[in-house]
């Protein structure tokens, strides 16, 4: 058990997020994992999905020996009916969607010229498709309740241009929608939130080609990444401020990052 583990289960306690129900997509590793984490320790049920159910297990293990409640979910955000299938059965196993973490993204980056037209396809399909599936099937049951919280996890990229051109566009048209959607859904009780966060020391750049790893190795070098568990508590600070605040955008980046 880690130190950020034992803060957590100390948290769960206090339980800022006592009754409240969150799907976490994209919750077998990283950020995801790290947030899904967080949410647990201040007393939320929390559902987690991703393509790796063994993976998630042992999240969800991990978070039941720390008295949580945990849900593992195999879906691919991807593919509509698995997102909207991840919402159905939050909602058949627990009976309410409070919070909606959309983490899970791919990315290759690199230049546009040394893109291929099947990674174009990949960042598309899971960052901006994966995202709208997971919201149109979570919406519904939040404007039913008149409440809820969606938080997308952009990226400074999404922000700021890195040589990262069609990853960039991506997370640029994230941050566009969730921006787009809180002025849409406020007016029924729902929260908007975005994550922007610089490079974070996760497997991320474990999905991308050899030669585009080893080139953002190069670039990061030696630089003190963030941890997976710093843009957690960003997200821990967002869904815990009073249903009046909205928390629209949170940027983060290592301190040394440029
Ligand atoms: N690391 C960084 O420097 C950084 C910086 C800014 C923003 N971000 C963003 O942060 C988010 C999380 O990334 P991470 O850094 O934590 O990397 P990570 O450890 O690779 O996590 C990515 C997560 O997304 C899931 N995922 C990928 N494709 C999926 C799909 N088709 N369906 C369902 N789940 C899928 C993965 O699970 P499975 O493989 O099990 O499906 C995994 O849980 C991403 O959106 C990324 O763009 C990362």
């Amino acid at each position: 058990m880690n130190g950020f583990e034992r803060r957590e289960i100390r948290a769960m306690a206090s339980g800022r997020l006592e009754g409240r129900v969150a799907l976490v997509a994209g919750a077998s590793s990283g950020i995801g994992e790290a947030t899904a984490l967080a949410l647990a320790g201040e007393g939320a049920r929390v559902a987690i999905a991703a393509r790796r159910l063994s993976r998630l297990e042992g999240v969800a293990a991990r978070i039941r020996a720390a008295g949580g409640e945990a849900l593992a979910i195999r879906a691919d955000v991807a593919d509509e009916a698995q997102a909207s299938g991840m919402v159905e059965a939050v909602l058949r196993d627990y009976g309410r969607l409070d919070m909606l973490l959309c983490v899970a993204g791919v990315g290759v980056a690199a230049p546009f010229r040394n893109t291929t037209t099947e990674e174009y396809r990949r960042m598309v399909d899971v960052n901006i498709l994966g995202v709208l599936y997971a919201i149109h099937a979570a919406l519904p049951a939040m404007t039913r309740q008149r409440e809820g919280h969606i938080v997308v996890v952009s990226s400074g990229t999404g922000r700021y241009i890195h040589p990262s051109t069609v990853y960039s566009g991506t997370k640029h048209a994230v941050g566009a929608i969730a921006e787009s959607l809180r002025r849409e859904v406020g007016k029924d009780g729902i929260r908007v939130t975005s994550i922007e966060p610089g490079a974070v020391r996760t497997e991320f750049t474990a999905q991308m080609r050899a030669e585009v790893r080893e080139s953002v190795e190069r670039r990061l070098g030696d630089m003190e990444q963030l941890e997976s568990e710093d843009v957690a508590n960003a997200i821990l600070y967002a869904v815990t401020q009073p249903r009046r605040v909205n928390v629209n955008i949170l940027t983060l980046y290592p301190t040394g990052q440029a």
